[in-house]
């Protein structure tokens, strides 16, 4: 798929899911100088009929809403479901489905990152295989209805979601930037010339989570950070890139390496709904005020309290 199809696509997503279309990368070369723009990263939801977990996400949405200012949109980054790899598909599209309600009280765009959880079978390919909706197909038509990596700019900021969710071999799913994705990353990173860029991530590029869960010396595998995340970060210090804001491992973290911030944007259900994760990474989500080259976030922990 073409560069500039999915510029086309990504702007038709805007139209569809927010009241403020979010421009295409087509209009970058004449872009305006940066202004002030907050947005939330919000991951890690896994939502599920189960613990409450309608109510804790209502509850993030509703502290959204309270923000003052209000952002201007909303980057949800990945795992929107409990899990939809090991399930039916009736299983797979009410998570999904209720993931599109809890969002209806949105009023600004939302934009989405698939996350390992969120492909469909996956984890049965020996049955699910033939489904229609099989692997991602599901997800894209009922989250993301674009392409699963793509590229647009808001108020003088270039924003990158990126796709780090792959079929494995011998498990069912790895993490990596593919060659093709690689490919069209470089060529979207030199078209955007110094203007300030915001890249998402499902599975972390960079992290420190083996480090300080399992050891220091051990080593982590493609299912806690992106196997070829070195190359992913050699490329983005070529360029303005101000964060890359990350899921997956449900904590708060940041690696600051170089110009870029490598956040960890703890998780909307902590310890998939049982309490904060690890015991002290509190259900939340990442607030992020852009003012020209300036970046601050900050994590709001929104009061969930765990049933369990
Ligand atoms: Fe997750």
């Amino acid at each position: 798929m073409s560069i500039t199809r999915r510029e086309l696509l990504a702007g038709a997503t805007a139209l569809g899911l927010g009241a403020t279309p979010l421009a295409s990368a087509s209009t970058r070369h004449a872009g305006p100088k940066p202004k002030k723009l907050r947005l939330v990263h919000l991951t890690d939801l896994h939502i599920q009929p189960e613990m409450g977990a309608t109510d804790g996400v209502n509850l993030a949405i509703q502290r959204i809403l309270a923000l003052s200012p209000r952002p201007d949109f909303i980057i949800c980054g990945g795992d929107h479901v409990m899990d939809a790899l090991c399930v039916d598909s009736a299983r797979a599209e009410l998570q999904f489905d209720l993931f599109n309600e809890a969002m209806k009280p949105l009023d600004m765009p939302v934009v989405s990152v698939v996350g390992n959880h969120d492909v469909f079978g996956w984890g049965n390919k020996c049955c699910l295989a033939g489904d229609p909706l099989y692997g991602k197909a599901m997800f894209e038509e009922k989250v993301l209805r674009t392409s699963s990596y793509r590229s647009f700019d808001r108020g003088g900021y270039h924003f990158v979601l990126l796709d780090s969710i792959q079929a494995g071999k011998k498990r069912s799913w790895r993490s990596v930037i593919d060659d093709d994705q690689l490919n069209w990353l470089a060529n979207d990173l030199a078209s955007v010339g110094n203007r300030p860029t915001i890249v998402t991530t499902h599975v972390p590029i960079l992290t420190a989570y083996t480090q300080y869960t399992s050891g220091t010396m051990a080593r982590p595998n493609d299912w806690i950070i992106t196997a070829n995340g070195r190359e992913v970060q050699q490329l983005l210090s070529k360029h303005n890139v101000k964060a890359v804001l990350q899921g997956h491992t449900h904590v708060l973290e940041s690696v600051h390496y170089m110009h870029t911030r490598y956040i960890t944007s703890g998780s909307v259900c902590g310890n998939w709904w049982r309490g904060p994760h690890l015991g002290v990474h509190q259900e939340g989500f990442l607030v992020c005020d852009l003012d020209g080259e300036d970046f601050k976030p900050q994590y709001i922990p929104y009061g969930w309290k765990a049933r369990v």
